[in-house]
């Protein structure tokens, strides 16, 4: 079972004045697949504090996963993809590759996300938008792909070649 975090980064959800839809929908998407949610976090939208955050539970928790949602436009508070490459060790360009182009089918605006997903130790972080409606629909394109790099990450991958 792999263990996930779940960070909303929301300015307006951290002042208690919106309510973390989101998270709670990746909660639920997580927990269909059997997976473990170790811990969820609702921040402010603060470069630092998302830096902050990223590293405890990559470096403290060594969670297998780590899902944010938030902050990946362009707003000027929208810092989440930064503070993601401030701590990831290595990219994994692939997954909002994916994202972009299976939710520019939905709407166009997908493009617009910036979200990036890379590599700290042990754990893959993936940034995905704000929405309700786009964090459900971006995890549901890249889920069927974690297992394998999970794996991988966790050093119990054997075999690629001959799976699918
Ligand atoms: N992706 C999907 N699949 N569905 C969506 O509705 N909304 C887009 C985009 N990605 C959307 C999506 C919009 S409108 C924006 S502004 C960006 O995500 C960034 O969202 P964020 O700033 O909340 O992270």
């Amino acid at each position: 079972m792999y263990s996930v975090g779940i960070v909303t980064i929301s300015d307006k959800g951290a002042r208690g004045e919106r309510v973390d839809e989101s998270g709670r929908v990746l909660t639920e998407m997580v927990s269909a697949q059997g997976w473990e949610v170790a811990e969820t976090r609702l921040i402010s939208d603060d470069f630092n504090g998302i830096v902050d955050t990223l590293i405890e539970l990559c470096d403290r928790r060594k969670l297998h996963l780590v899902l944010t949602t938030g902050g990946t436009g362009f707003g000027e508070r929208d810092n989440t993809p930064e503070a993601t490459l401030e701590v990831a060790e290595r990219l994994v360009p692939g997954l909002p590759e994916a994202m972009r182009a299976e939710s520019a089918k939905i709407t166009p605006r997908a493009y617009l996300s910036r979200a990036v997903a890379g590599i700290r130790k042990h754990t893959l972080i993936v940034n995905l938008p704000g929405s309700p409606k786009a964090v459900r629909e971006c995890l549901a394109v890249i889920l069927p792909a974690l297992p394998h790099g999970l794996d991988m990450l966790a050093g119990n991958a054997h075999e690629c070649a001959r799976e699918t």
